[in-house]
């Protein structure tokens, strides 16, 4: 049985965050008797000088609702080199020099929150001899080998609020009202918001569109009546033969950022259809704040059950959700590969039953309706 456990928050901040640290010091404490030392500023808090602090059961008291992580997070760090050609690697001098902190600091085992991107340096701490149980974190929801991250549903209900609002004042003005949201390189937000919302054209990163598929998707409303129309545009989305658009490439200490497909969209959009098109980047509100009653609930589970798998001996894996189960499942399988919205899942093809446009072009549409169940 571990003495001290530690706990940090990796990557993006994502609603819930606050409530798994607090599930897991109940738990570590109440249940097994450990300490816990929570790590500031993501991994970075374990370089010299140390940034770290004991959690007892009154530091967590309040935090259940509360938005953001009382750690401290960073998307980008010390123990991640990007080359130049944009591939990134792990930088082996700062794990030693981690290990060694974390061996004056007495911690014993890890709790690592986070996506893809910090559940991948977690495992190479495993790797080398630090017992770490991962917690599936990003408000993208797509991470492999777990239906659902936590910070999700939360991000879902503020992108869906959006659409709504997004409606009454494109009824209004008879205008065609774009909203960009999040999701990296999937399109999960965008498809489940957009069919919550009832958006007429929803672009994924996993369907390139046709710009004139989209614009006759609106002209086709015109003319039964509908002179407004409502897209949601995930940020990785991209042309057939476009590139996706970055605001910034990223470097050493940034990661690389996505958007702009909305304003590009609106603006390719009032050249083809001659419509007034107005583009809203909904950005980092889908982040902060509270995180909703599922989530609160979801985050609770998984920490709990992260220090429930540590404390059976458990190491190198990662709490995931599967058929309204908590399991563990290998962390180098939940970081191999991203988990992105299938061609033919159930949700796509139901969008495309009630006429919500993926900009796809013909052919793509006929595969799809080939292989959709
Ligand atoms: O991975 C979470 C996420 O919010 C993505 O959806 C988004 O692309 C990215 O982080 C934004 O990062 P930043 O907070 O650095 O702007």
């Amino acid at each position: 049985m571990y003495r001290t456990i530690g706990v940090l928050t990796g990557g993006g901040d994502a609603p819930g965050l606050n409530a798994v640290i607090r599930a897991v010091v109940k738990t570590a404490i109440g249940e097994y008797g450990m300490r816990v030392i929570g790590i500031e500023d993501s991994f970075e808090g374990l370089l010299s000088p140390t940034k770290t602090r004991e959690l007892t059961a009154a530091h967590v008291r309040g935090l259940l609702p509360r938005g953001g992580t009382i750690l401290g997070a960073r998307n980008r760090g010390s123990f991640v080199e990007q080359g130049e050609d944009g591939t990134v690697g792990k930088h082996h001098d700062v794990f030693q020099e981690a290990i060694k902190n974390l061996e004056k600091l007495g911690i014993d085992a890890l709790v690592v929150l986070g996506g893809e991107g910090s559940l991948a340096i977690a495992a190479e701490f495993d790797r080398q001899g630090v017992p770490v149980v991962g917690v599936p974190k990003t408000i993208d929801n797509d991470l492999a080998c777990t239906e659902l991250t936590f910070g999700f549903a939360t991000a879902l209900d503020i992108a869906t609020e959006a659409i709504d609002r997004l409606h009454t004042t494109a009824e209004s003005h008879d205008r065609v009202m774009i909203l960009e949201v999040m999701g990296r390189h999937t399109g999960w937000i965008a498809l489940h918001s957009g069919v919550a919302g009832g958006a007429d054209v929803i672009l994924i990163p996993e369907i390139p569109f046709s710009m004139e598929s989209v614009a006759s998707k609106i002209r086709e409303r015109e003319e039964c009546g509908s002179q407004f129309s409502i897209m949601v545009v995930s940020e990785g989305a991209r042309e057939i033969s476009g590139q996706q658009i970055y605001q910034d490439k990223g470097d050493r200490q940034h990661a690389p950022r996505l958007g702009g497909v909305g304003f590009f969209c609106q603006h390719e959009l009032e050249g083809l259809t001659g419509k007034e098109v107005r583009c809203v980047v909904l950005g980092h509100l889908q982040r902060g704040g509270r995180p909703n009653a599922f989530d609160r609930m979801l985050a609770t589970n998984f920490g709990s059950c992260a220090v429930r798998a540590l404390a059976r001996g458990e190491r190198d894996v990662m709490v995931a959700l599967q058929a309204a189960d908590i399991i563990t499942v290998p962390l180098d399988e939940a970081v191999a590969n991203l988990k992105t919205v299938p061609f033919t899942s159930q949700l796509i093809r139901t969008a495309r039953d009630i006429g919500i446009s993926f900009g796809a072009t013909d052919e793509a549409s006929y595969h799809m309706s080939l292989e959709c169940v």
